[in-house]
């Protein structure tokens, strides 16, 4: 017992919980993720498993994902990449849905299944399925040599490195790199993507590590203190739109998961159809509200929540005075390009999850229920 609670420590290096030590690898397994496949002197992304299957990929009548759980926002904001670099058409599908529903799927299909276990149940049974259709199958795996990583026909892996934390974090953002770096290159070869627009992305994806670095940085003690006043909270409401649309839906989830406060992620402008009635002093609304994406619309968001005395963290690119002079806390992140902000965005945010989820005494790196790889329906 001894030895395994010293080892366990080691494994932790120094870090209260494997979930923070994960949050805080971000800068490194982003950079990970990247290593030896962004060339950006060269000018060109290297992805073997995109190369040899370019054309039956860029040809693809259309792209299905398939996930559960986080891996699935990644795959929501891999549409959004993948429909506006490369054109190609994306659906995004819960595996445990798309698998009992006699989907319409054929040989000039691709699918991607995300998974950072590889070993998801629900996954796996969709993947075979896909491929009984004859659709051509994409992993994207953490776990190397993973089940899933050895049934698709093809894929890339994350390579952010063991997670052990439930909650997923580093790989999410690695997933989301991942992605980035498909439809960068499908749509490079496929001619949607002029080389200047490539190069200028590539850069801005280059620069993530550092600008995460950056973020984990200024904002570590500001959202450890935000955390404090909504120890007690029952609710909480998150808003973004377009990319920080899941990325809203991925930050409510981390709370609900390791703090057990109800949380819902919402598209901002959906606000008017259903939650703008829950909303009074007792309700908490984080609001993503980088200056690329919407930013008026979310303006006008932001004050519609003020009007009904909700408390609202916004997180607002950094210099941001119109949002930040309506919010109660305000945090703030480096600009990047709109594709990117989520990577950036979400790593406050899971930053808040867990310092909240740690006041309320509850076992982050072990959720009540949950389990990290779900192998069973
Ligand atoms: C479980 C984990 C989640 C994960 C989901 C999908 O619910 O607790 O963190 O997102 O499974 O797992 P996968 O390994 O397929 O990404």
């Amino acid at each position: 017992q001894q030895l395994k609670l010293s080892l366990e420590q080691i494994e932790k290096g120094g870090y209260e919980h494997f979930m923070l030590k994960e949050i805080f690898e971000q800068p490194k397994s982003i950079h990970d993720t990247l290593r030896g496949r962004l060339l950006v002197e060269e000018g060109i992304i290297k992805m073997a498993g995109i190369w040899d299957h370019l054309e039956r990929l860029n040809q693809a009548q259309k792209i299905t994902i398939i996930a559960c759980g986080t891996s699935w926002h990644a795959g929501l904001i891999g549409e959004y990449l993948i429909e506006e670099f490369a054109r190609i058409p994306v659906e995004v599908e819960y595996a445990s849905e798309f698998r009992y529903r006699n989907p319409i799927i054929t040989d000039k299909d691709i699918v991607i299944a995300i998974s950072q276990s590889g070993e998801t149940a629900d996954t796996m049974a969709a993947i075979k399925m896909a491929k009984e259709k004859g659709a051509f199958v994409y992993g994207i795996c953490n776990v190397v040599d993973s089940s899933i990583s050895r049934v698709t026909d093809a894929g890339s892996y994350t390579h952010a490195g063991p997670e052990i934390g439930v909650a997923s974090t580093k790989a999410f953002t690695s997933q989301l790199t991942v992605l980035s770096l498909i439809a960068l290159k499908l749509g490079k070869h496929n001619g949607n993507l002029s080389n200047q627009e490539f190069m200028r992305l590539i850069t801005e994806l280059d620069a993530l590590p550092k600008k995460v670095e950056e973020v984990l940085e200024t904002t570590n003690d500001i959202v450890k203190d935000i955390a404090k006043h909504f120890i007690g909270a029952q609710n909480f409401l998150y808003l973004g739109r377009g990319y920080n649309f899941p990325a809203a839906l991925e930050g409510a989830l981390k709370l609900k998961e390791i703090s057990y406060i109800h949380a819902e992620g919402y598209p901002a402008a959906e606000m008017k159809h259903g939650p703008i009635a829950l909303i009074d002093e007792n309700m908490p609304i984080v609001i993503i509200a980088p200056k690329q994406g919407h930013y008026d619309k979310i303006v006008s968001n932001v004050q519609e929540i003020k009007a009904r005395k909700g408390k609202i963290i916004a997180l607002v690119n950094k210099g941001d005075t119109q949002v930040a002079s309506v919010a109660d806390y305000v945090i703030e992140f480096p600009e990047t390009s709109e594709c990117f902000s989520p990577i950036i965005a979400s790593i406050p945010l899971q930053l808040l999850a867990y310092y909240i989820a740690v006041y309320r005494g509850a076992n982050v790196d072990q959720p009540r229920n949950l389990a990290k790889s779900v192998t069973v329906e």
